[in-house]
């Protein structure tokens, strides 16, 4: 089964095509990030007009580079929400046209649960095995799931004010590193010390498996002007400092949320999302998890991390499945309330 898939909640406009939930044929990324650095972030009403100008042309291209044509298309998955109410729009009319006019089924997909399919992209039949252990983090969203099976979705825990990529983003800014702050921060911290600087670390009650990343952030923003104060001015290893010490802070935390909610059925460890991307959240989280009998996984390219269609169109396919096995009078739902 040949699903497209489209992704436009954010600052990504994605069209792709995938086989079968797994086999990538085509994921064509417009990222807007280059837009978006001239002010810091997303204004939304800047990547609303972006979407509307690219998402034509990223369609011809992601139905080209799959070698298909509308016939060999059997449905279309496109991010319902949460995001930006005027970038998602752009996703669903697109879906909604291509539905009348090319008559193919629409699945509407969670954007959360299509992260959570990044991990089953271009596995080349090394099977995922649940229960699944997922930990989402990006800039808009930051849990820890109990996947126990396809569609069987538990949140365990979740972000009570920044996700941890808005951590990131919001460092980088008082950094004055750029935008997205992710990639910068993490480039940066190689040249720093993680011990500089003792960062504070929330870990909230004390069997909570939920996060909090705002104090962190204020730490880091009134460290940085006390190092003002002193030195007048931030010297690069300064910044390198601040970000390794702050982004071992926030990966310390994660992992060991993580390894808090691990229990001998869990099988699976993975990691999702925009910081998914980030070196030292895989090489901590493997470290830590080295004494449990759990395999960790990643997405296998960079670009499944962040915003993508591809695993928009891997979470439709696993929904269209279940839909097409259920009961006629039953709809099978795979999504989960969080905002
Ligand atoms: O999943 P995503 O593309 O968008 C949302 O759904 O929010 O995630 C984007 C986030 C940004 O906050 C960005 O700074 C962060 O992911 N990110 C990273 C890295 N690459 C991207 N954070 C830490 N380290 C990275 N290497
Ligand atoms: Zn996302």
């Amino acid at each position: 089964m040949k699903i497209l898939g489209i992704e436009t909640s954010c600052d990504e406009t994605s069209i792709a095509v995938v086989e079968d939930g797994v086999k990538v044929l085509s994921n064509v990324i417009y990222s807007q990030a280059e837009l978006h650095a001239k002010t810091g972030g997303v204004v939304p009403e800047v990547a609303a007009r972006e979407h509307i100008l690219k998402i034509i042309p990223v369609l011809d291209k992601a139905l080209k580079e799959a070698g298909c044509d509308w016939d060999d298309i059997d449905a279309v998955a496109v991010t319902k929400g949460p995001g930006l109410v005027s970038s998602l729009i752009t996703g669903t009319e697109v879906a909604s046209v291509i539905s009348y006019l090319k008559k193919k089924p629409v699945i509407p997909v969670h954007h959360i649960i299509g992260h959570i399919y990044a991990n089953f992209l271009d596995r080349d039949g090394d099977e995922v095995k649940f229960p699944v252990l997922v930990l989402t983090v990006s800039g808009g969203h930051n849990e820890l799931i109990l996947m126990r099976g396809h569609g069987d979705f538990i949140v365990l825990g979740e972000t009570r004010d920044d996700a941890a990529g808005e951590a990131f983003d919001k460092v980088a800014r008082i950094l004055e590193l750029g935008y997205p702050g992710g990639p910068v921060i993490s480039r940066v911290a190689e040249n720093g010390s993680k011990t500089a600087f003792d960062f504070p670390r929330s870990y909230l009650e004390e069997d909570s498996l939920d996060f909090s990343f705002s104090g962190l952030k204020t730490a880091v923003l009134s460290e940085t002007k006390n190092q003002i104060k002193l030195h007048g001015t931030l010297s690069d290893k300064l910044k390198a400092d601040l970000a390794a010490s702050f982004e071992e802070a926030v990966v310390d935390v994660l992992s060991d949320k993580i390894i808090q909610a691990l229990d001998s059925t869990i099988k699976e460890v993975h990691l999702a999302g925009g910081v998914s991307a980030n070196r030292r959240l895989r090489e901590i989280t493997l470290e830590k998890a080295k004494s449990f009998d759990v395999k960790v996984r990643w997405p296998q390219k960079i670009s499944y991390c962040t915003d993508n269609a591809a695993m928009i169109a891997s979470a439709g396919y696993f929904i269209r499945k279940m839909a097409l096995k259920a009961p006629a009078n039953i709809v099978p739902t795979i999504s989960f309330e969080l905002f």
